[in-house]
C-alpha cells in the first residue's frame, strides 16, 4: 500500500508524521520512504531510523517508481512537498491513502480549499481512489483555534473524513528527529502519550482505508 502525506503547506507536519508513520508500519511489514521533499529531511532522519529512503521528486519518477516500490515494500510511505506542484499531483495519482495533516494555527481556508480541490480531481480521474482522510496535528487543547478548525475541516465542510484523532503539539514529537529517534524511542510521560497519539492515528487511517 502506498500511503502519501500531502498538503502544500509548509510546516503542516508531513515529515514529521510520515516518518512516525513509517516507524509504527516497520511492526506490520517491510517499509520505504520515498522523501518527495527537495528539502531531503526524511532522508537523513530515516538514515538515523535504519529505514530505507528514496529521495525522489521528479513527477515523472514517482508515477513510474511508486507503482514499483509497491510490489518491493509492504508499506511505501511519501513525505509530500510543501507545494501543489506536479509532485504533488503524482503522488495523488498513485497513493492508495492520502493523509492530509492540518494545523490549526494558520489555517488557510484558501489554500486549504485548493488542496481538496486537487484531492476531489484525483479521486474523479481515478475513480475514487485515493482514500482521503484529513487530521489535526500540532494542535493546543482547549482553544478556539481547535474548535474552529474542527469545524472548517467538518466532513460536512471538505466532503472528506476528519479523523477523530487529534495530535497535539508536544515538544518530543518536535524534538524526535533532531535526535534521530521516534517519540516510540524517547522516555517520559509525554513521549509515552506522544505514542499513543500516532498509534491511535495510524490505527484510525488504515481503518478508513480498510487494510487493518
Ligand atoms: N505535533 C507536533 N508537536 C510539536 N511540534 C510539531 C508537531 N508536528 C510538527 N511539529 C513541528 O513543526 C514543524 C513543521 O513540521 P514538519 O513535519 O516539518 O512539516 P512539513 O513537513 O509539513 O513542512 C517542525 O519543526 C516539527 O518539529
Ligand atoms: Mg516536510
Amino acid at each position: 500500500m502506498i500511503i502519501g502525506l500531502t498538503n502544500q503547506k509548509g510546516g503542516a507536519g508531513k515529515t514529521t508524521v510520515s516518518g512516525h508513520l513509517a516507524y509504527w508500519l516497520t511492526k506490520r511489514g517491510t517499509v520505504i520512504v520515498v522523501d518527495a521533499d527537495a528539502q531531503a529531511s526524511s532522508t537523513n532522519w530515516m538514515k538515523d531510523l535504519e529505514l530505507p529512503c528514496k529521495t525522489m521528486i521528479d513527477p515523472d519518477d514517482l508515477f513510474d517508481e511508486l507503482p514499483l516500490l509497491a510490489e518491493q515494500y509492504d508499506w511505501v510511505v511519501v513525505d509530500g512537498p510543501g507545494s501543489l506542484s506536479e509532485t504533488t499531483k503524482a503522488i495523488l495519482s498513485r497513493c492508495d491513502l492520502a493523509l492530509v495533516p492540518c494545523k490549526p494555527a494558520g489555517l488557510d481556508m484558501h489554500s486549504t480549499s485548493k488542496m481538496l480541490r486537487i484531492l476531489r480531481q484525483a479521486k474523479e480521474l481515478r475513480s475514487g481512489a485515493p482514500i482521503v482522510g484529513l487530521f489535526l496535528n500540532q494542535a493546543k487543547k482547549g482553544t478556539v483555534l481547535l474548535k474552529d478548525a474542527t469545524r472548517a475541516l467538518s466532513e460536512k465542510n471538505t466532503g472528506f473524513p476528519l479523523l477523530k484523532t487529534i495530535i497535539y503539539d508536544l515538544q518530543v514529537i518536535a524534538d524526535a528527529p533532531g535526535q534521530g529517534t521516534s517519540v516510540w524511542g524517547m522516555s517520559g510521560s509525554t513521549a509515552k502519550r506522544a505514542a499513543q497519539e500516532f498509534d491511535s492515528l495510524f490505527t484510525e487511517a488504515l481503518q478508513i482505508e480498510g487494510a487493518l
